[in-house]
């Protein structure tokens, strides 16, 4: 009887979901998502349990999550999954972050080749460990010819320093004579960042109550817009996803024009 239940409820969810996802067609769906996957160690706390606990359900609603975001017809999503800030956390959780890339891209693969999806990372490799690189590039390898979503893993990612970066080879590109002063312009700069090869994040989605960007895409995240959401990341659902992608679609983008006005 129970199990009659318990089944029932969940079908219905699931009708709902397939539901609401074909609802979505033909209607305007963010080209990119960005999420700054927080809240992990808060779900585990809230159980009793070690925050890595949390790193590990966090890890495996990636999956539920990319499945949604290809499913709605997205382009890229891109998922903030360690800080250059995060190597401050103890060592032993640094250690657990960094053993889930490989356990997340080994068990994920076939999907990731069913699904036509391609994976992609943005920050520093490497200072990354060398089996995390290895399995970061080994990923990227086998799914380089993937010609559908983007799934690119934001890892030793900072925004500031990205930017840095992208400075330094405009200028060292200045001295060696292959450009003017005048060739440093707002598209030069975009091109040098790790990002070159995706468009602007649309919807910029940040779980668990913090309202702040932790250094994430600073000059990329000019014109997206934001959706913030109480709910911690391994709770956010495919209905959450489509709760934020719902209200993106409702947004009128002006870039500072009188657009829709
Ligand atoms: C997000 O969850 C994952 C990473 C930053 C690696 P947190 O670990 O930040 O979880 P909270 O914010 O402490 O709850
Ligand atoms: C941002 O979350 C980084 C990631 C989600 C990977 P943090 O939990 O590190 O951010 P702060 O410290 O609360 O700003
Ligand atoms: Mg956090």
């Amino acid at each position: 009887m129970l199990n009659k239940l318990v089944w029932r409820k969940s079908d219905k969810q699931n009708r709902n979901l397939q539901e609401r996802i074909s609802d979505m067609t033909g209607e305007i769906v963010p080209k990119h998502i960005a999420i700054i996957m927080d809240g992990n160690g808060r779900w585990a706390k809230k159980r009793a349990m070690p925050r890595v606990a949390g790193h590990h359900e966090g890890m495996k609603n990636v999956r539920k999550i990319t499945r949604a975001a290809n499913r709605i017809g997205v382009q890229a999503l891109t998922l903030y999954a360690f800080s250059t800030e995060n190597w401050k956390r103890p060592k032993m959780e640094v250690e657990f972050l960094m053993r889930l890339p490989e356990e997340f891209l080994t068990s994920f693969l076939p999907e990731l080749m069913e699904l036509n999806i391609r994976i992609a990372m943005i920050g520093e490799m490497d200072s990354l460990p060398e089996h995390t690189q290895n399995a970061v590039k080994k990923a990227m390898k086998e799914t380089e010819k993937n010609t559908g979503m983007v799934l690119n893993f934001a890892l030793n990612y900072g925004s500031r320093s990205e930017i840095v970066s992208a400075v330094q080879q405009l200028v060292q590109k200045a001295q060696d004579g292959e450009l003017t002063v005048e060739d440093i312009t707002e598209d030069s700069i975009s091109t040098h960042l790790m990002t070159s090869e995706l468009p602007e994040p649309d919807l910029l989605i940040r779980t668990s109550g913090e309202i702040r960007l932790s250094n994430f895409m600073l000059w990329q995240l000019a014109y997206t817009e934001f959706w913030f959401t109480d709910t911690l990341w391994p709770d956010f659902d495919e209905h959450s996803l489509l709760d934020a992608v719902n209200d993106y679609q409702k947004r009128n983008r002006r870039y500072g024009g009188l657009k829709g006005e």
